[in-house]
């Protein structure tokens, strides 16, 4: 393991205030969302749709590295360049979804265990020569009835710990994602509680494995109220119980911690983060930034719908919701930014002078 190059990667994937795209949604879940918009779901519409987000004019200035697919990373440009390539040549780190898939877990009705370390040695080396430099693994947890069970975290803290070893061994950095659901009616505590019990059983799993802190990005969620529960609190009081919980259990090794947007929207996941940011970010050891999927990428897909001839527009939304995080990250991000038409038509036009694409 060249430690110097992990680490170097892991720090360049949180620096100048940038932040991930995740654009690994899985066959299924991808063909899902361009159903609900009456999109046609086939591979080359799939490629055409990561083509559009790849060749995003000046989209690097926001985005540091990319999640990609088994099946996009293997997709090209209609000039025939490979997406890692593409990216790579923009200034972007790609990386690869690694796990597949989270599923029922047994004796333990309704939950999921996430699987995929099978065969992970061999496809790691595959996905590094494919220009991979990092990946990714996610595991769930739902809050419920007596969930998540001590069983649940366990196996799936130790399976994301497997999975960060392997992925060093190999020169990759892992994005260790452990998401606690927002799914239900439990309170903002109740998921802090839960948030704080699934990350530090993390990281004694990491720890156990000898995996390197200074190697591996940390991809959480948020501290959310249940989308169900009557309070729903402030951005501001999210921001509080998500740093609370996070400076409790992620040791200082860490270089950067990503949040996932969980079904967020956009603007609601910008905010939060910016409080998070303007609030704290003098007082924290790592640097708080994002590694959204829909948060960043829904305007983009309804905007585009499945035309060509959108390409232009989806591609201008994509940016502009980049660089609103970015903003987020100096805590700098206001509202205003998704409301103000002058601004956005400024950010947009300027991106495309001069552009060919
Ligand atoms: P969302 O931001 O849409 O939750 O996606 C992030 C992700 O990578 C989920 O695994």
């Amino acid at each position: 393991m060249n430690t110097q190059a992990l680490e170097s990667t892991a720090q360049k994937m949180v620096a100048d205030g940038k932040g991930l795209i995740a654009i690994d949604e899985s066959i299924g879940t991808c063909n899902k969302r361009f159903a609900k918009l009456g999109i046609p779901q086939t591979e080359e519409v799939r490629r055409r749709y990561r083509e559009l987000i790849v060749t995003t004019p000046d989209l690097s200035e926001s985005i540091s590295s990319a999640i990609l697919f088994d099946e996009t990373i293997r997709q090209r440009t209609n000039d025939g360049t490979p997406f890692a390539k593409a990216l790579a040549d923009e200034g972007i780190i790609p990386g690869i979804k690694v796990d597949v898939g989270a599923k029922p877990m047994a004796a333990c009705p309704g939950e999921k265990v996430t699987e995929g370390l099978d065969g992970l040695r061999a496809r790691l080396a595959e996905y590094a020569q494919m220009g991979a430099r990092f990946a990714k693994w996610r595991a769930v947890f739902s809050i419920g009835d007596g969930t998540p069970s001590r069983a649940c975290i366990e196996a799936n803290a130790h399976a994301l710990a497997r999975y960060a070893a392997l992925c060093q061994e190999a020169g990759l950095v892992p994005v260790v994602e452990p998401e606690v659901l927002m799914e239900g009616a439990h309170s903002l505590e109740t998921c802090r509680e839960v948030t704080e019990n699934v990350l530090r059983r993390v990281f004694s799993e990491l720890h156990s494995q000898r995996v390197r802190l200074e190697g591996l990005i940390l991809k959480p969620n948020m501290v959310l109220p249940g989308l169900t529960c009557p309070t729903q609190e402030t951005v501001d009081e999210v921001a509080d119980a998500t740093v609370k919980c996070l400076l409790r259990v992620v040791p200082a090794a860490v270089p950067g911690v990503t949040f996932l947007s969980g079904g967020q929207s956009g603007e609601l996941a910008s905010a939060r983060l910016n409080a998070m940011n303007a609030r704290f970010k003098s007082q924290l050891p790592w640097g708080l930034a994002f590694s959204f999927g829909r948060a960043i990428q829904q305007p983009t897909l309804e905007i585009w719908h499945g035309e060509q001839t959108n390409t232009k527009a989806a591609q201008q939304s994509l940016y502009h919701r980049a660089a609103c995080n970015k903003a987020a990250r100096r805590g700098e991000y206001d509202a205003l930014m998704d409301h103000d038409e002058t601004t956005l038509f400024r950010a947009t036009s300027d991106i495309y002078a001069g552009s060919s694409r």
